[in-house]
């Protein structure tokens, strides 16, 4: 089948824009990914037609709106392969489905001188909750460490798992290297040695790669919405019935209880609702269900299959460009991480801004592994779904012109 790339572009509004009198060249979906039509349509058709706060009211409106963000939670159940949607917990995003897991899982299981490995390619929301809890509980975090092509130096894992490894935490994709970690056998591996609980994040591999959770054999995996073409606000946290309903509810509030007395306290709600307190994002999740709609009729592995072509072509164009430093491995998915010459990413970035080429600089809230490669800063252009040909031509005219305006 040939790809469908114009009908799918022309389904994305914005990329019909202009930015900065030119033509948009939207190379930074993987900081926050385009809509499609049939997101925004369904989030503004649910406002004007179907809005009303959930689990709360007997009415027509709230029963229907509550069905429908329940159904949600069955469909993101089946996209990752959950085996129940009780297994599915709706979250801001990533960040705070890491944050769930160690406030709850963690601060309730995890004792002194137990560690938590992690790796040093880590975006800071798979780092920080973790470096905040291990100050809280005196627990130690270790880190796989990189190689110079941008993988895990997996050497070093049997080395770095004892039996007070309580849990290991990595992400499925890097957000700067494009590195796609081999999580089926680090989880092996992980497995042969300790009872260590593994959580994946995957906030970057949800929308290249077909997830399994069951085949995995994760006990946790959080994705954001944003990033796989549907609404900010709004993520999953997936985690297996069984240790979920050994966790307590890490915030209070309405919706997460069963009962509430002043002179008895409180009892908690069934697992998911337990951990989430208070009016959820119905929107997000509603733009949610249609964003995993339309990624289904593409289909994931016709997507993955045009990346990967994208891919090759956008590695290949980039030998025209002179002086640039790439990092990461060659076989890197989603995102390309680079430098021109000795230019700080940020004024390629702003140059190319003019053109109306948007990429992404900085740190990438990934500040050891800028450490790892001794830069402050990297340039980064991801692809996507509705990536073209014509917006890595328009890199590479723009890389090669800002490297004369430049020098
Ligand atoms: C690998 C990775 N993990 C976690 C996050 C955090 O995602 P969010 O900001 O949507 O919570 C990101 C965002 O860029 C990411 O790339």
């Amino acid at each position: 089948m040939t790809y469908p790339i114009r009908r799918i572009r022309s389904e994305f509004p914005i990329l019909e824009q202009q930015v900065n009198n030119q033509p948009l060249t939207y190379l930074d979906s993987a900081a926050s990914a385009q809509k499609p039509e049939a997101v925004i349509a369904c989030e503004s058709d649910y406002y004007r037609q179907g809005y009303a706060a959930v689990h709360r009211g007997i009415h027509t409106l709230s029963s229907e709106a509550t069905t429908r963000m329940e159904n949600v939670r069955s469909q993101a159940a089946r996209f990752i392969n959950a085996s129940s949607a009780n297994e599915i917990i709706f979250t801001k995003g990533s960040t705070e489905g890491i944050n769930l897991v160690a406030n709850s899982w963690g601060r309730c299981f995890l004792r002194p001188n137990d560690n938590i490995l992690i790796t040093e390619m880590e975006h800071h929301s798979n780092i920080v909750p973790w470096q905040m809890l291990a100050e809280e509980k005196q627990l130690t975090l270790r880190y796989i460490p990189l190689l110079p092509d941008g993988t895990l130096n997996l050497s070093r894992l049997t080395a770095l798992i004892n039996e007070r490894t309580r849990l290991f935490a990595v992400t499925q994709l890097s957000n700067v290297l494009g590195t796609l970690n081999p999580l089926q056998s680090l989880i092996s591996s992980v497995r042969a040695t300790s009872d260590a609980v593994v959580l994946i994040d995957g906030a970057q591999g949800i929308m290249h790669q077909q997830v399994d959770v069951q085949a995995l054999d994760c006990d946790f995996y959080v994705f954001s919405g944003h990033k796989l073409y549907g609404p900010s606000g709004i993520g999953i946290l997936y985690g297996k019935k069984k240790l979920l309903d050994t966790m307590p509810p890490w915030e209070g509030g309405g919706s997460m209880i069963s009962s509430v007395s002043l002179s008895e306290g409180t009892t908690f709600n069934d697992t998911p609702w337990r951990f989430e307190a208070g009016s959820p994002n119905t929107a997000g999740m509603i733009g949610l269900g249609a964003a995993i709609d339309y990624i289904e009729q593409v289909g994931l592995l016709n997507i993955q299959a045009y990346e990967q072509e994208l891919m090759r072509y956008m590695l290949d164009a980039l030998q025209q460009v002179p002086d640039l430093t790439l990092y990461g491995p060659q076989d890197c998915t989603g995102v390309i991480a680079f430098n021109l010459g000795r230019h700080h990413a940020y004024d390629v970035g702003s140059f190319l801004d003019q053109y109306g080429i948007a990429i992404r600089t900085g740190h990438h809230c990934a500040m050891p592994l800028m450490a790892y490669f001794k830069v402050p800063s990297m340039c980064r252009a991801s692809l996507a779904m509705y990536t073209n040909h014509e917006d890595i031509n328009r890199l590479v005219w723009g890389l090669l012109r800002v490297q004369r305006l430049l020098s």
